[in-house]
């Protein structure tokens, strides 16, 4: 293992030991613990849930058993942006589906590809976000677009890039 590989290791096991003691080592507290890692890493690595197993001292399945039953869980890395499209009755009738194609194609998304290979963007539709009235609805992270088109979702994906780009410059 190279020594970058070692420092990166060790740093995700302190985030997680920190995690640990910041709930008391409980394992009724399980899901919270799981909930903190998952905000940490954005997903929830498995030498991470092997980790807390251990240390907890839970069997491994009722930890994996945990993170695989909540949808809200993600066992896959994701992006640093997480786009979610609408795609329930009410955002599929206003055109959720060219907002969807519009953001495969602007990303470069092949066929059954999720995130994109430099890790920033994850496209994943949802059902009703409740927001119906506001249709069609895309969600960037926490924060909700409405009467979205694909036009306006392009220039909002072109705005998150340049986001970056302003930060390496
Ligand atoms: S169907 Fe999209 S918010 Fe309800």
């Amino acid at each position: 293992m190279s020594p970058e590989m070692l420092v990166s290791r060790a740093e995700k096991f302190s985030k997680v030991c920190g995690i640990l003691e910041r709930f008391g080592h409980k394992p009724t507290m399980l899901i919270p613990i799981l909930q903190a890692v998952q905000e940490e890493y954005r997903y929830l690595p498995e030498e991470v849930l092997s980790f807390i197993a251990a240390t907890l001292d839970l069997p491994p399945a009722r930890v994996f058993g945990a993170a695989t039953f909540y949808a809200h869980f993600a066992l896959k890395p994701k992006g640093r942006y997480v786009i979610r499209v609408c795609d329930g009755t009410a955002c599929h009738v206003k055109d959720s589906e060219p907002i969807l194609n519009k953001l495969r194609t602007v990303l470069g998304l092949g066929k059954g590809q999720q995130t994109t290979e430099d890790m920033e963007f994850t496209l994943e539709t949802v059902s009703c976000l409740g927001a119906c009235g506001l249709a069609p609805v895309v969600v960037v992270n926490e924060e909700v677009h409405s009467l979205m088109t694909p036009e306006k979702t392009e220039a909002l994906v072109n705005g998150l890039k340049g986001r970056k780009e302003g930060m390496a410059a």
